[in-house]
């Protein structure tokens, strides 16, 4: 079977890959007690051996070369005190044999278990790092999926089985040879007996295996994702009253999932149940067998004895051994959606791509002007440029403020200067300095910014403006101030019961659209920003609400540079500068505003 050998090589190799980091010394641990259980399970099996020889024919032991060797590590003692001993240590070994099975298993699953933790952190985090361009590509439910499902799959459904298959396999293999020790004939037998079972019906199988496997991570996927985007967009498709489609969709999927599922058992246990009466068979066969050749019964017995021991130890082995490779072959694909993400971020160091760092960074003091030389972007997956070489110079202190149509490259140009996107060319300048990946951090604990969509977690609106600080670190009358400019703190201390410790719900759909817009404000001026960014940040506000929010920006001048992007000439009120991003010319200045046709 070489190809079957090379996917599991192939298979090794990537387990060994994504546990290496974890730590060798707790995977080679874990495999060397999975090999000590193994030999103690034999210990368990042999231990019998002597007690049956010495209750069928005591005198034949004590001559026999074997017993004789034996019984010169005991003190002399009388046949009924000799069956008593060989009994006791008959218990002892399968305690410890049982006992230490146990102990294997417990840290097997105990590393399973902390590496799917370790994983799952490190996962979320290189998934964190990447830059903002990884997930606009990318399903966000397919990544929860890989996070939250697959690194779980992979450890109890690939590792542990992988693990416990290497252990089983070890421990049949043991088991064979102590039976070859009493009955070469019968474990030489039994072993390509067995064999043979198993790999025909491996290999038999395994079309069958593969398209289970195959529908059922289509299915499961599908059904994540309906429900997903049922449960997220609930609102728009309540109104479309679309609930129906997306339930029938999702039930299509979880049905498939369900007749996956029934097929599983039959396909990984179907041997359990061939297997035994053959096995049984075998063994009437060898006692017929050693009847005709005349071997008396006292002979027999023993031999039947480990016989049967380790049949009863060896079946469930090989029944194991099989079911557990049945499983990691088919479910392999977790460990490869695990595995190319690590790969990726090999690759990635490797051609020097830097992973964006996390955490807190100190906001940059500028005193000059930001500058964008020749600017171009184009979007991945398409070649319309967003943006199309776009020079300009934003003066410190200074408020411009971007108009255009829909489309037109509003939001991308705000998304180049935050440094979330890179330019497909030309710089970004700060103070001259091109904008590195390296400086994007700095660069970005400089700005304030309300996007066009604000995004609120479900949490107290403390929490909301005070976004990722600790609630100990929260500076309350920080809090007063920015919902002061931003119009919204008479609505918190008056309107809401329980003030700034109000939950907002899911998205923030427990607040209006102008009262969020308001909100992001006042998180984006919390940090104290040099840079004010705002994306349609006042579409939502009434005219006066909207004037009275400006005119509350306005007091900083002198300490803020404002770039605004907007529809409305109402929202940009405050520009020193408008640039129609539609023309890609500069309006010299507030004055010509009314050049520009309101949309
Ligand atoms: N992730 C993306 N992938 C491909 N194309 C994109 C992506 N995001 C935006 N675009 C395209 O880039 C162009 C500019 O979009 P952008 O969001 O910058 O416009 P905008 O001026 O902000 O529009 P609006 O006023 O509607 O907010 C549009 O044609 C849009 O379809
Ligand atoms: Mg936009």
């Amino acid at each position: 079977m070489p190809r079957f050998l090379h996917n599991v090589s192939d298979l090794i190799r990537r387990v060994l890959f994504l546990a290496r980091p974890y730590g060798r010394k707790k995977l080679a641990l874990v495999f060397f007690l999975s090999l000590a259980q193994g030999i103690f399970q034999v210990i368990g099996v042999t231990s019998i051996f002597p007690f049956l020889a010495i209750a069928a024919d005591p005198e034949r032991i004590r001559h026999s070369q074997f017993g004789l060797r034996f019984l010169a590590l005991l003190p002399p003692m009388g046949n009924r005190a000799l069956l008593i001993t060989a009994g006791v240590i008959a218990i002892v070994g399968l305690l410890l044999s049982n006992g230490f099975n146990l102990l294997a298993e417990y840290a097997r699953a105990r590393y399973a278990n902390n590496f799917a933790h370790w994983l799952r952190v490190r996962l979320l985090r290189r998934m964190a790092s990447q830059p903002y361009g990884y997930f606009l590509q990318r399903n966000s439910g397919d990544l929860l999926r890989k996070v939250m499902n697959d690194v779980g799959t992979y450890t109890s459904g690939v590792l542990l089985p992988l693990l416990d298959s290497i252990a089983r396999a070890v421990i049949a293999a043991l088991l064979l040879a102590t039976l070859f020790f009493v009955q070469p004939v019968i474990a030489v037998s039994a072993a390509l007996g067995f064999g043979s079972f198993y790999v025909i019906v491996f290999r038999l199988l395994a079309r069958k295996r593969r398209e289970v496997n195959e529908r059922s991570q289509r299915a499961f996927g599908g059904s994540y994702r309906d429900a997903q985007q049922m449960l997220g967009g609930i609102k728009p498709i309540k109104v479309h009253r679309a609930e129906e489609h997306f339930l029938g969709r999702f039930a299509g999927h979880s049905a498939v999932v369900a007749q996956m599922s029934n097929q599983m058992p039959i396909i990984a246990n179907s041997t359990r149940y061939l297997i035994e009466p053959l096995a049984f068979g075998g063994l009437v066969l060898a006692v017929v067998v050693l009847a005709v050749q005349g071997r008396d019964f006292s002979d027999i017995l023993p031999n039947l004895g480990v016989m049967a021991v380790a049949g009863y130890r060896l079946l469930p082995n090989l029944q194991l051994l099989y079911s557990q490779v049945t499983q990691f072959t088919s479910i392999r694909y977790s460990l490869d959606e695990v595995f190319e993400e690590f790969a990726a971020a090999e690759h990635d160091k490797e051609s020097g791509n830097v992973e964006i760092s996390l955490g807190k960074s100190c906001p940059i003091e500028w005193r000059d002007a930001i500058t964008l030389d020749e600017v171009s972007f184009i979007y991945p997956g398409t070649d319309r440029p967003a943006l199309d070489r776009f020079s300009l110079t934003i003066q410190k202190n200074m408020s411009i403020g971007f108009i255009g149509p829909t489309g037109s490259g509003k939001s991308t140009l705000i998304d180049l200067l935050l440094g979330l996107h890179r330019p497909t060319s030309g710089r970004v300048l700060i103070e001259g300095k091109p904008l590195t990946p390296e400086l994007v951090p700095s660069w970005q604990a400089t700005i304030g910014y309300v996007p066009q969509e604000i995004f609120l977690i479900d949490d107290t609106i403390a929490r909301n403006i005070a976004l990722g600080v600790p609630d100990d670190e929260i500076d309350n009358a920080r809090l007063q101030e920015v919902c002061a400019m931003a119009q919204i703190l008479d609505f918190i201390e008056i309107e809401l019961r329980d003030g700034f410790q109000t939950t907002v719900g899911e998205r923030g759909v427990r607040l209006s659209g102008g009262e969020r817009q308001r909100l992001g404000l006042a998180r984006a001026l919390y940090h104290r920003p040099s840079l004010l960014i705002l994306d349609e940040a006042t579409s939502a506000l009434d005219v006066a609400t909207e004037a009275k929010l400006l005119e509350a920006l306005r007091s900083l001048a002198g300490k803020l540079t404002m770039v605004v992007a907007a529809h409305r000439l109402s929202a940009l009120a405050n520009c020193d500068q408008l640039i129609d991003l539609s023309k890609m010319r500069v309006a010299a200045n507030v004055s010509r505003r009314h050049d520009f046709v309101e949309r």
